[in-house]
């Protein structure tokens, strides 16, 4: 059985699937590990240090997929209308583990389906206990949430910390953090250890202990629609308009006092929520920063631009490309260890082969396109 990593080669892609350390672990399990050349050189992973790890190193992406049983990516797979196609180079009942985006990218799904592709999109990975440390959502987003946080350290013209000098007192920075997930929860760690007064907000009640328990402030509307906002899967539900406006009322006044804003809102399959307005932005002290970790998904902030720091009445506002890629050597690792707990219990102990158990709820909750078909049953067309 042979796993291929090729070269990641989407913009702003600096991370790669594996590395040297889980390339010796995937071996461990029976399975040879083909790296197309300079696959993780943007992640400070080398091809000798693969190499020597016991990696086979491939020229280019077409003989690294060729005649590979498995395909790691970071990415999804490109298709011929963006430059390389990944998709064609595969072999035809190849199982692919990467994130696909598969709700929205329809077209990937049928060119995997029609190149009988056994697909696991990798954002639909159930969370579930056993599942925890399969879940690329969660690594990458705590490493985001980290360097959110930097990032806006960096842009802001004033320091985190009080500082006592002898000149006078520096004071410290106010930080808020809009959604209390893993990145809000990594944001919040972050920027109290870098001596600011934080407060976050969430519309899961579950979230009102975790942040307190970090030393922070929540501040949230707490009525009976936010006691029941959390679905079975842990993700948030889309509040009603009702609450929205009460939120809104209640988050202008807040942000007002506020240096630096970190906005982490997302609902699963939908755009991302509004949740400062220009008006807000207006209100805030010239310096302030603004970081919209939800810049991709639509935006927590109408004015948020993607890869842009917008300037609006003296505040920046951040709009990040790809924050886990600017930490790539850290995303890949822990990336790379996700894959390797996703694969090991597909491997058949005794044969050494891939075996997929379709009653898994791991399998039966990622798997979306096997043997020509589309098999996720959120894929399937209406009836
Ligand atoms: P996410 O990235 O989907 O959303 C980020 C945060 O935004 C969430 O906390 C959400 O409640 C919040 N949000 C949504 N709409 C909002 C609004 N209008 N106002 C304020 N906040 C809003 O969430 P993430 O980080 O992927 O995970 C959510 C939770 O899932 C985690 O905190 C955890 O409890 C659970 N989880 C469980 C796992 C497992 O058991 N395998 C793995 C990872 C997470």
């Amino acid at each position: 059985m042979k796993i291929a990593v090729p070269k990641e080669r989407r913009p702003h892609e600096t991370r790669v699937a594996a590395t040297p350390e889980s390339v010796k672990k995937l071996k461990g399990l029976g399975f040879d590990i083909v790296i197309e050349s300079g696959a993780g050189e943007a992640a400070a992973y080398l091809d000798r240090a693969y190499a020597e790890a016991g990696a086979e190193i491939a020229p280019d992406a077409a003989s690294a997929l060729r005649d590979a049983d498995v395909v790691f990516k970071v990415q999804r797979p490109m298709m011929a209308d963006e430059g390389l196609d990944e998709v064609a180079l595969m072999k035809r009942g190849a199982v692919l583990l990467a994130p696909l985006g598969a709700m929205v990218n329809k077209a990937l799904v049928d060119a995997l389906m029609t190149s009988r592709i056994s697909a696991f999109a990798l954002e639909l990975t159930p969370r579930i206990t056993r599942a925890q440390s399969m879940d690329v959502l969660s690594s990458q987003a705590n490493l985001a949430g980290y360097k959110a946080v930097i990032d806006c350290a960096a842009a802001f013209t004033r320091a985190f910390p009080q500082m006592m000098t002898p000149a006078g007192t520096v004071v410290p920075a106010r930080v808020f953090i809009m959604g209390v997930g893993v990145a809000g929860l990594q944001a919040i760690a972050t920027a109290r250890r870098l001596g600011a007064i934080v407060t976050a907000t969430d519309v899961r009640p579950a979230t009102k202990e975790q942040v307190q328990s970090l030393g922070a402030k929540f501040v949230a509307v707490e009525d009976e629609e936010f006691k029941a906002a959390e679905t079975a899967g842990g993700y948030a539900k889309e509040m009603s308009a009702e609450y929205r406006a009460k939120q809104a009322a209640l988050v202008a006044e807040h942000i007002k006092t506020q240096d630096i804003v970190v906005t982490t809102a997302l609902i699963p399959g939908r755009k991302a929520p509004v949740l400062v307005s220009e008006e807000m932005v207006t209100s805030m002290k010239p310096g302030s920063v603004i970081l919209d970790m939800a810049v991709e998904q639509g935006g927590n902030c109408p004015l948020s631009r993607q890869g842009e720091t917008v300037m609006h009445n003296g505040v920046k506002i951040i709009g990040p490309w790809n924050l886990p890629a600017s930490l790539a050597t850290d995303a890949s690792n822990l990336f790379a260890r996700n894959l390797l707990a996703f694969v090991t219990p597909l491997v058949d102990k005794e044969t050494k082969a891939i075996k997929l158990n379709m009653d898994d709820e791991v399998v039966k909750g990622a798997l979306i396109t096997h043997d020509g078909a589309i098999v996720h049953p959120q894929l399937q067309p209406a009836e």
